[in-house]
């Protein structure tokens, strides 16, 4: 059984699906959930699902026992689902080639620091995009530039909201994310 580690700062539906998803199917659990917000959703999910869960602040992410807490988990992959801090190079180091980060729009449209939730789907509307969707893409030293995995796409409709498509890009990555994650456990 391979091991997973979900980072979130949000209200954590990625990560639920991911659990969901490889509930019942053998070949991974998720071990461990990493959040930057005391008051993060994500920690009601890992609640539910009796997942042990860590609050970080900058100062312990970038400290050597939270890279020991880490690989006691011996993880195949730190999945990032909405974490909204930067991984220290601490951890990239410690994790190569294991994390991997999911982002709401066709990278490299519409990524890098500060893009995140609905600062990605206004600026979709805002350019005109007939098309958005979502990347996941391996995780470097810089915001939303590591070699993309794969892409789902959505049109954006004439009278689109942020609302309706945010809804659109969520059903693309609850169905896509633990998808890709499984493919890629695979090849491992
Ligand atoms: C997702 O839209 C993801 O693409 C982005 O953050 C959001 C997290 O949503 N990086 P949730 O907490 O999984 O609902």
């Amino acid at each position: 059984m391979q091991s997973l580690i979900i980072f979130a700062s949000g209200r954590g539906s990625n990560a639920a699906a991911i659990i969901d998803y490889f509930k019942n199917n053998g070949l991974a659990k998720v071990s461990l959930i990493v959040t930057n917000k005391a008051d993060a959703g994500v920690i009601e999910v890992a609640e539910k699902e009796h997942i042990p869960f860590l609050i970080v602040n900058n100062e312990t992410l970038k400290g050597h026992l939270f890279i020991d807490q880490l690989q006691s988990y011996n993880p195949s992959l730190i999945v990032l689902a909405g974490f909204l801090k930067k991984i220290p190079d601490t951890v990239l180091q410690a994790f190569t080639n294991k994390i991997i980060n999911i982002h709401p729009s066709l990278l490299p449209k519409h990524g890098g620091k500060g893009m995140y939730g609905h600062h990605v789907h206004q600026a979709v509307l805002d350019g005109g995009d007939k098309e958005s969707g979502i990347t996941i893409h391996m995780v470097n030293e810089h915001y939303d530039e590591g070699a993309i995995i794969t892409q789902a796409r959505c049109q954006v409709a004439e009278q689109e909201t942020i609302d309706t498509l945010a809804q659109k890009v969520h059903q693309l990555e609850h169905f896509y994310f633990p998808r890709t994650i499984e493919f890629l456990l695979q090849q491992m």
